[in-house]
């Protein structure tokens, strides 16, 4: 599969959003997934998939540690475009376990148990999500960290062996505002409130003028990647 890559990139160049969206979805019918964290950037994309009748499944991992906040914009996003979002959960003996041996505010401890329960809360359900798929849409974009300046629109992903599409890669994060404003899409009112990056709860702040897009997540790590397992690149 993985030798479709070029074929395929070159297939998009000269697409739009929607048109990339909508070829990859003739290319690989009910085998094509986009997940969401419900972010600006997310609801973008849910607009574009859903507005245009996409036939592109979309999922979220409910980590059972999000903002009350994300929860209504789920529900608002589900009665826009009567829809109804697949969450996935973690596994039930593993979190009960790792936070009966950890307690519930572990993660502060340490970035491995933190990245334990990001595996736990995240990863494992994602491996799930994307189990028996050929490509993954994300939200993600270039000018988000370092990490993420020089990723290509589609790439092969190795962990999870698919296609990874990042439709929106290239939006800047006024024109990602614009598109949602222009749209009158339901988006996480933690936006208005100095939250850019917003994951589970006790793990993101607002950040102040001048931080660092990311800075709000795990902000007590000083040393980590900031990275929850769901995109890491070797
Ligand atoms: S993270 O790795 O730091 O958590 P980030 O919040 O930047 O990721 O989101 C990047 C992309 O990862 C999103 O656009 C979305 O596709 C996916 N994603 C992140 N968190 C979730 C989640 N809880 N459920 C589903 N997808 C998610
Ligand atoms: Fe756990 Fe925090 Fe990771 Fe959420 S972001 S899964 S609460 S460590």
């Amino acid at each position: 599969m993985k030798e479709q890559l070029t074929s395929l990139y070159d297939n998009l160049i000269g697409k739009n959003e929607v048109e990339g969206l909508a070829f990859l979805a003739e290319q690989f019918p009910e085998e094509i997934v986009f997940s969401t964290s419900f972010g600006l950037e997310d609801q973008a994309i849910t607009h574009l998939i859903l507005a245009n009748h996409l036939p592109i499944s979309i999922f979220t991992l409910d980590t059972g540690r999000l903002f009350n906040e994300t929860y209504s914009v789920w529900e608002s996003t589900n009665e826009r475009y009567g829809t109804h979002i697949l969450p996935y959960y973690p596994q039930t003996g593993d979190i009960e376990k790792y936070v009966q041996a950890n307690g519930p505010l572990s993660f502060y401890r340490s970035v491995a148990l933190r990245k334990e329960c990001c595996h736990i809360r995240k990863v494992e359900p994602l491996g799930r999500a994307l189990s028996g798929k050929k490509v993954w849409v994300t939200g993600l974009r270039a000018d988000q960290s370092n990490a993420r300046k020089d990723l290509p629109i589609l790439e092969w992903d190795d962990t999870y062996q698919l296609f990874k599409y990042n439709p929106i890669l290239h939006w800047t994060f006024e024109q990602t505002q614009d598109f949602i404003k222009q749209h009158n899409i339901p988006y996480n009112v933690l936006h208005d409130k100095g939250f850019v990056s917003i994951g589970c709860a006790p793990c993101t702040r607002a950040i102040k003028a001048g931080e660092d897009f990311r800075a709000g997540r795990w902000w007590w790590e000083s040393n980590s990647k900031k990275e929850c397992g769901l995109h890491e690149h070797k």
